[in-house]
Order: C-alpha cells, then structure tokens, then sequence
C-alpha cells in the first residue's frame, strides 16, 4: 500500500477534526458518568397499603441533596411529587404500586379513566416540575398496574386504551413519571413496568439521565412509549433495557427543540423502536445513537413524521447498531398518517448510519416529502440480510449497503 503524501495527510486530519468536532458537538454536552444514589433523610417500610400521604409528607420534608429511601415491603400511592433537589430511592426488592384510582389522579375534569374526546383529564404518577437535581433511584420496581381494573370499574387502564383506538377517542390515562420544566434529573437503576400511558416523559427540561434503568411491559398495552423527551436538551439514556407496547424511546419536540442527546450502550426488545418524532414541528438535531442492540421491536431506528407535523431532523448519527427480528430496521417516514393534511414539509438531513448489522430479513424504508425536499442520508458500513426490501421515494443516499449480514445473535 501506498503511503499517502502530506498533502493527503492534512487532508484527512482536516476531516477527522471536522467529524470529530460534529461528534462533539451532537451529543449530550454535559460531562455524564454513572450516577451515585445520594444519602437517605428517611427510611420507610411499605405495608401494602396506600400510604400517599406518608410518602409525600417525607419528600417534602426531605433536606436538599437527600433522598426518602424505601428500605423493604410494598407500598401503594396515588400522584406524587418530588421536590426540587429531592431523590427517591426504591430500594431492592421494593414494590412502588401506582394505585388503581382514576379519582386520585384526575384533574378536576372527571375525565381521569375515561375515554373522552377530550384528554389530559390526569395527573402523573410521579411528578416533578421546576425541579433540579431531583431524581428515582434503586434497585426497586414502579408498578403502573396498567392491566389491573380500576376501583369501581370494570377496565383497566389499558383496557381504556383500547377501547379509545377502536373509538378513535383519548384514554384518559395517567403518565406514569413526568418531568417538566426541571434540570439535571437522574433516573438510576429503577426497573418501570405495567405504565397506564407514556412511562418517562420528559419535557422542557436541560440535563436528564437514565441510567442502566430496566422498562419492562408488555406489547398489548398500547401507548406505552418508554421514555420520551420532549421539547428537551441535555439528555443521556445509558445502560437501559427497554420493552415495551409502543416506542421505546421517542424523541419530540413540543414547545421547543430537542437536541443534544445521548442514547448509548442499551438494549431494546419488544416496541416500536428507536424513533424521533411523531410530534417534531419544532425540529430535532444533535441526537447521537451509540451502541444499540434491538431485538424484536416492530421498528428499529425510525424518523417519523407527515405533512400535518413537519419539522426538520438533522445531525442524527446511528453507530454500532445490531438488529434482529426487527421487521423496519430503518424507516425514514414523512407520511406517517397517510390522512393527514397541511403544508408542513418534513426534512431529514445529514442523518448518518455507521457499522449498521441486521440478521435477518425486514424492510428498509427512505420516504422523503418530494424531490425539492429529499432525505439525506450517508450509509457507512452497512450489512444487512439477503432479501430484505430496499424501499426509497425522494431520498439522496451516499454510500452503500451489503446483503452478507451472517450470524443468528447480536
Ligand atoms: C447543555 O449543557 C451544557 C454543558 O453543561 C451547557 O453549557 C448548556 O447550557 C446546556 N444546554 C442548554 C440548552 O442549557
Ligand atoms: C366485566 O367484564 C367481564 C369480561 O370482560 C364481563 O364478563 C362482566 O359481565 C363485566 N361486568 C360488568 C359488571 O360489567
């Protein structure tokens, strides 16, 4: 081989420092590392019985940089908020139950576990607003109950959910932890199951990490995504498994941009994948996505939006992802709702796959808006099955794939 003269050389530093400066810059900016669970104010024993009052009484009592620890046995409790610069620790072994009392969450509406026209008829399990420093910590599980009917009903949460899909009409469901408005929150180590509606939403907020948390419910129980940012920057999703009935993670942007995130080193079953979108209209960008295995979500790394939404999505890079039984591993969509109607264009540029595997067969899907607005895409090291479907409407794609993907394991 030949070795390359100076001019090649500086040349290609040139590039490397560019492709290293865009990495920097498209990733979470702060300086993350494995969280720490903070010194207890308080130790409970849960009873199985609803203790709210008990549990909010000693948050709000908390000192700062503390957390209430949940040291044994099971507790149940309606809405809950943590206070700003106060922690939760559910300790191993601890069962956190969401009641299954549409009355203790509603809003004051009626609306809370109803199917309704109308929506947002609930508070959050777990709430914290104008927050900072707040987070959930431990080895302990937050149980949604989503498949538990509901006092004095004869549905479950779910159940809703689903009589609203086949109604086209809005459950009234409550979120299960909910974050607006806040800074630098941590969720470590918590295994989340059985959420009601979305799991983790996190919105208008600067700095939030997930961090080796465990999502686990089951596919029939519909608009379940698991963690979803929102209007949001500074986010870090490290170590975490994810299933679940709908996106494991969607990234949106409501009220706002959603840029600067992190999602590194976990792993996915069941959901929809790995998306950002449906709700983009305020633009997406800055999204690195390191380190990925999915293994049997419906989609695998996905974009989605429609003429109703738009939005732009840009300086999103997908490296080291491997896929199996993933029947869309990639699918850039900007008709999402083929009814939707309206004359907002969505546009995907500089999206970025690297070292991209996928064992078996599915189908690949770059659907731009129109030829004036196309998806732009660069494939660097791309190996898929033999026999998958390459589907590509309004897209311009630099760089190629192989169909010699072998191997039956990520
Ligand atoms: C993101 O984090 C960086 C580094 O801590 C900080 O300088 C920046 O202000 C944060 N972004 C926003 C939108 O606040
Ligand atoms: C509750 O639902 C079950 C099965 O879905 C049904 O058999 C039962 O009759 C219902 N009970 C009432 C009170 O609606």
């Amino acid at each position: 081989m030949k070795h390359p003269g100076s001019c090649q050389m500086l040349g290609y530093f040139a590039v490397l420092l560019v492709a290293s400066l865009q990495y920097a810059a498209s990733r979470d900016l702060r300086q993350v590392s494995e969280p720490k669970i903070p010194a207890s104010c308080e130790s409970l024993k849960g009873n199985g019985g609803d203790e709210t009052s008990v549990l909010q009484k000693a948050l709000n009592s908390c000192a700062k940089d503390r957390v209430v620890h949940l040291a044994s046995g099971t507790f149940v409790s309606g809405p809950l908020t943590i206070p700003s610069g106060v922690g939760l620790w559910i300790d191993s072994g601890v069962v956190l139950k969401a009641s299954n009392n549409p009355k203790l969450y509603d809003t004051g509406k009626n609306l809370c576990g109803t199917v309704n026209k109308v929506y947002h008829g609930c508070k959050p399990f777990i709430h914290m607003t104008n927050a900072v420093g707040s987070g959930i910590y431990g080895k302990g599980i937050i149980d949604g109950q989503g498949g538990v009917k509901l006092t004095g009903k004869n549905q479950s949460w779910w159940d809703l959910a689903h009589e609203a899909k086949i109604k086209n009409e809005h459950q009234n469901n409550p979120f299960l932890i909910e974050i607006a408005n806040s800074r630098d929150i941590t969720l470590y180590q918590i295994t989340i199951k059985n959420g009601p509606n979305f799991q983790v939403v996190v919105s208008q907020t600067n700095g939030f990490t997930a961090w080796g948390v465990t999502i686990d419910t089951p596919a029939s129980a519909g608009n379940t995504d698991g963690i979803d940012p929102a209007g949001s920057q500074n986010i870090t999703i490290a170590h975490c498994s994810i299933s679940t009935g709908d996106d494991n993670v969607a990234i949106k942007a409501s009220n706002g941009p959603s840029r600067y995130i992190s999602v590194t080193n976990n792993h996915f079953g069941r959901g929809h994948g790995m998306s950002i979108g449906s709700d983009i209209n305020d633009g997406v960008s800055d999204v690195t996505v390191t380190t990925l295995t999915l293994d049997g979500t419906d989609n695998g790394l996905r974009i989605k939006s429609d003429r109703s939404r738009g939005g732009l999505v840009t300086g999103v890079s997908y490296t080291d992802v491997c896929m199996e039984k993933v029947a869309h591993p990639i699918i850039l969509d900007t008709d999402y709702s083929h009814t939707a109607t309206g004359n907002l264009i969505p546009e995907y540029r500089n999206i970025v796959f690297n070292n991209i595997k996928v064992l078996t067969t599915g189908t690949f899907t770059f659907d731009g808006f129109s030829d004036q607005k196309p998806i732009q895409v660069t494939l660097n090291n791309i190996h898929i099955k033999k026999g998958s479907k390459w589907v590509m409407k309004h897209a311009k794609i630099s760089g190629k794939y192989a169909e010699d993907a072998s191997g039956s394991r990520c």
